[in-house]
C-alpha cells in the first residue's frame, strides 16, 4: 500500500483553496472536520434537484428516496453491517437519548448500568438519568494520574445485575484508543450490552463494526467530512428486543423504531458524498476493485500512518516541554491525533487566543467531557487547550503549531 497522497487529499477539500481560510491551520477537527467537496456537491445537488418528500412515484421523489437508500447501503457496507443495522439521527447526543428511553422501559429497578468518567457527556448523561427509574448507575473511573480507563476496574463493577456498559472507543480529550474488543468481550461475558461511542475514533478511519463487538456504536458524520448527522449502528438482536421509540404504526419497521423524528433527507442523501470521498481515496491509492472491507481497511491504514507520522513529533515536543502538561500517552500508535494540554502560568483560553493570532485554530474548554476534566483536577471553566488534526493535515501545519508553542511558552 502506498503512502497517503496529501496533494490529492487536500485537493478534495474546498477549504484548502478558500481565500478567507488562507494561511489558517485547522486544529479543532475533533469538534468538526472540514467537509470534502463530494459532501458539498451532494448537498447542493439534492437541494437543487430533489428537495421534495422522498419515496413517492414521481421522478424527483423517487430519486430522493434512491439517494437516501444508496447512502445507507454504501456506508453500511463500509462498516461491514447490514443497511437495516445503520440508523441516522440528528446527532449522537440525540441518538443516545432515544436509546436511553428504550432502556428505561426495558430495565427493571435494581438493574445496573455502567458509565465512565472518560466519555463525552453524550454517552454518560442519557444513561445516568436512568437512576430516576430505580436503575443503579455505576461509574467506571479513569486513573486520575494517567486519565486512562483500566479493564480491571470495569471487572470490579460488573455484576449479575449489569445490563449495559457505555464507554468510549477513543476519548475526545485523552485520545487513547481503548481496547474495544477486549472490553466488549468482558461486558458480554457479564451478560450486558456494550454501548460504544465512536465519535472520536471514526474520523481517523471508520471501523469494521462487528469486529468491535459493540451492540450499539455511535458516531457523528460532521466530524467525518460529512453533513451534520449522527450515525448509529444497532445490532438486530437489540433492535428487536428493545421497545420502539417511534410512531406506533412503525413499530414493526427496524429502520424506524429508534429514529422517531422525520430524518433530514438531504443530509442522509449527502452521506453518499462521504462514501464517494472514501472510495476516491481508496482508488487513488490502488485499492479499487478490492472488497468493501479491504478498501475500508486500506483507507484506515493510510489515514493512521499519515496521522501517526505527524503526531509523534508533536507528542515528543509536548511531553518534553517543561511548562506543558499534556494529557494521554506519548506514543502516536496508541492514540488519535487529538492532543489536550495546559501550560503552567497560562489560562487555557488565553493560550488558545494567542495561538489564534498565529492563525492556528485550536479548541479550549471541557469539550463536554466535563466529568473527565473535573476528575483530572482542571478548572472546568477554563478547561484545557486541544489541538486535534486528521489525515488532511500538512506536516508544515504541525511544525507551525510546535513553533508557535515554543515561542509563546
Ligand atoms: C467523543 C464525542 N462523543 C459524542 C459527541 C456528541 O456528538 P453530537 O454532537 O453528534 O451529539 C461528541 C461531540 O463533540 C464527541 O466528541
Amino acid at each position: 500500500m502506498s503512502r497517503l497522497d496529501l496533494d490529492f487529499i487536500r485537493g478534495q477539500f474546498p477549504a484548502f483553496s478558500e481565500p478567507s481560510l488562507e494561511g489558517f491551520a485547522h486544529f479543532e477537527n475533533a469538534g468538526g472536520s472540514y467537509a470534502c467537496r463530494q459532501t458539498i456537491e451532494w448537498l447542493d445537488r439534492y437541494y437543487r434537484q430533489t428537495k421534495v418528500q422522498p419515496y413517492y412515484d414521481f421522478p424527483a421523489s423517487r430519486s430522493a428516496g434512491e439517494q437516501m437508500d444508496a447512502a445507507k447501503e454504501r456506508m453500511a457496507a463500509w462498516l461491514n453491517v447490514g443497511s437495516d443495522e445503520l440508523h441516522f439521527g440528528p446527532s449522537t447526543s440525540q441518538n443516545s437519548y432515544v436509546m436511553a428511553q428504550a432502556l428505561r422501559q426495558e430495565l427493571q429497578p435494581g438493574d445496573e448500568v455502567v458509565v465512565t468518567n472518560q466519555d463525552h457527556e453524550a454517552n454518560v448523561g442519557a444513561w445516568s438519568r436512568l437512576e430516576d427509574a430505580g436503575i443503579v448507575v455505576r461509574e467506571w473511573r479513569v486513573d486520575p494520574d494517567t486519565a486512562e480507563l483500566h479493564a480491571i476496574d470495569l471487572e470490579a463493577l460488573l455484576s449479575e445485575r449489569t445490563r449495559a456498559v457505555a464507554f468510549t472507543h477513543c476519548s475526545n480529550i485523552v485520545a487513547s484508543i481503548n481496547p474495544v474488543r477486549e472490553l466488549t468481550d468482558l461486558i458480554h461475558e457479564a451478560g450486558a450490552w456494550a454501548i460504544v461511542d465512536g465519535v472520536s475514533f471514526c474520523p481517523h478511519g471508520m471501523p469494521d463494526i462487528p469486529a468491535t463487538g459493540a451492540d450499539i456504536y455511535f458516531f457523528s458524520l460532521y466530524k467525518v467530512y460529512g453533513p451534520h448527522l449522527g450515525a448509529m449502528v444497532l445490532s438486530r438482536k437489540l433492535n428487536a428486543e428493545l421497545p420502539y421509540q417511534g410512531h406506533f404504526f412503525n413499530a414493526g419497521k427496524p429502520s424506524a423504531r429508534f429514529t422517531p423524528a422525520g430524518p433530514d433527507h438531504a443530509q442522509i442523501a449527502t452521506v453518499n458524498g462521504v462514501m464517494d470521498y472514501m472510495e476516491a481515496v481508496a482508488e487513488a491509492h490502488g485499492a479499487a476493485g478490492k472488497t468493501a472491507q479491504d478498501r475500508a481497511a486500506a483507507v484506515r491504514s493510510l489515514f493512521r500512518d499519515h496521522e501517526s507520522a505527524l503526531l509523534q513529533p508533536l507528542l515528543d515536543f509536548m511531553s518534553q516541554h517543561p511548562r506543558i502538561r499534556m494529557i494521554g500517552k506519548d506514543r502516536a500508535p496508541l492514540r488519535a491525533p487529538t492532543v489536550a494540554f495546559t501550560a503552567d502560568g497560562w489560562r487555557s483560553a488565553e493560550l488558545a487566543s494567542r495561538l489564534a493570532e498565529h492563525k492556528l485554530g485550536v479548541g479550549v474548554g471541557h469539550f463536554y467531557a466535563y466529568r473527565l476534566v473535573e476528575a483530572l483536577g482542571y478548572d472546568t471553566d477554563d478547561g484545557v487547550v486541544r489541538a486535534s488534526f486528521v489525515h488532511y493535515t500538512h506536516p508544515d501545519e504541525v511544525s507551525r503549531l510546535i513553533e508557535a508553542l515554543d515561542t509563546l511558552l
